[in-house]
């Protein structure tokens, strides 16, 4: 595909791509540290309590691991946060006065909330490079930005994230030719062109070889502390290596938070071995 007719598919397709919303200041008030806050949440599909009453809150700049078995409802808490589904009961606010369920989607992600799905959805006839520049353009400048240079900030920028993301060697090849590992990384490169002060990460080392796994252990870990970074993983090896000592780990189970501390308090609390050995 030509570059032209990849920027036709892209400014066509009805899916709005979080890291194509451009950012703006926003009146985010991080003063009590606490950058999200998810209080009663409640919804139901069909009957059934995907999410049931639960409670959860992200420090500014912390690393946060979720961990649960299938169906605890780990993706419908993302979809809440980012507005993709409405809560039938609680309350989702980003810092203190951002309320998230009075937005839709593109204002969540314009807000500063970032999400990364399970399967990568990079541009495949698109060098890595190119993905990186799309990433910072919103769709009316798309075009502009593929054939203009780049400003020093933004060419700083993107040396960095390439750097940050592994892929320096990589640059000028088609992303399609990446591995599967390298995907996840440059989507997350794309994600952090938008600088977002939130960062939700859906499951990201499933399919990956154990190195890989080290590489997005080591990259999720360097991006705490500029960025907050919530990753939800089923893989419990993975969430040792992220959690380490010191991290929170929640673990949820039937929409609600089971259990949560460190790594070693969850992992010996006896609802958890419950939890995992019933599986
Ligand atoms: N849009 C939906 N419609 C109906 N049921 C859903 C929907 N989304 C999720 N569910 C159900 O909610 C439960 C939680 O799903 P999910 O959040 O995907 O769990 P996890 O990501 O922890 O595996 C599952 O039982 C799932 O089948
Ligand atoms: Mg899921």
């Amino acid at each position: 595909m030509s570059v032209k007719s990849a920027f036709e598919h892209i400014v066509n397709r009805d899916h709005v791509y979080p890291f194509m919303v451009p950012k703006q200041a926003s009146n985010l008030n991080v003063d009590k540290n606490i950058l999200l806050y998810l209080e009663d949440i409640s919804v139901s599909f069909d009957g059934f309590k995907a999410i049931n009453n639960l409670n959860l809150y992200i420090n500014d700049g912390e690393l946060r691991c979720i961990i649960g078995p299938n169906g605890a409802g780990k993706t419908t808490m993302m979809d809440i946060i980012t507005g993709k589904t409405q809560p039938d009961s609680g309350t989702a606010w980003f810092g203190q006065t951002i309320n998230l369920l009075e937005m839709d989607e593109p204002a969540i992600a314009q807000a500063g909330i970032g999400r990364k799905f399970q399967k990568p959805t990079v541009f495949e006839e698109l060098t890595v490079w190119q993905n990186l520049e799309l990433a910072m353009a919103d769709d009316r400048k798309v075009w502009t930005i593929l054939n203009a240079k780049l400003n020093s900030e933004q060419s700083d920028m993107l040396m960095e994230t390439v750097a940050l993301i592994g892929l320096k060697e990589n640059v000028g090849m088609p992303a399609g030719r990446l591995s599967h590992g390298q995907k996840q990384w440059l989507e997350i490169g794309m994600l952090l062109m938008q600088k977002p002060r939130l960062l939700l990460v859906d499951e990201p080392v499933a399919g990956m070889t154990h190195q890989e796994m080290d590489r997005t252990s080591e990259l999720l870990i360097s991006l705490a502390g500029r960025h907050s970074v919530v990753v939800v993983e089923h893989d419990m090896d993975f969430v040792r290596s992220l959690a380490g000592k010191e991290r929170t780990v929640t673990v949820l189970h039937q929409g609600s938070v089971l259990s949560e501390g460190s790594m070693d308090k969850v992992q010996n609390d006896p609802k958890v071995v419950e939890v995992y050995l019933g599986e």
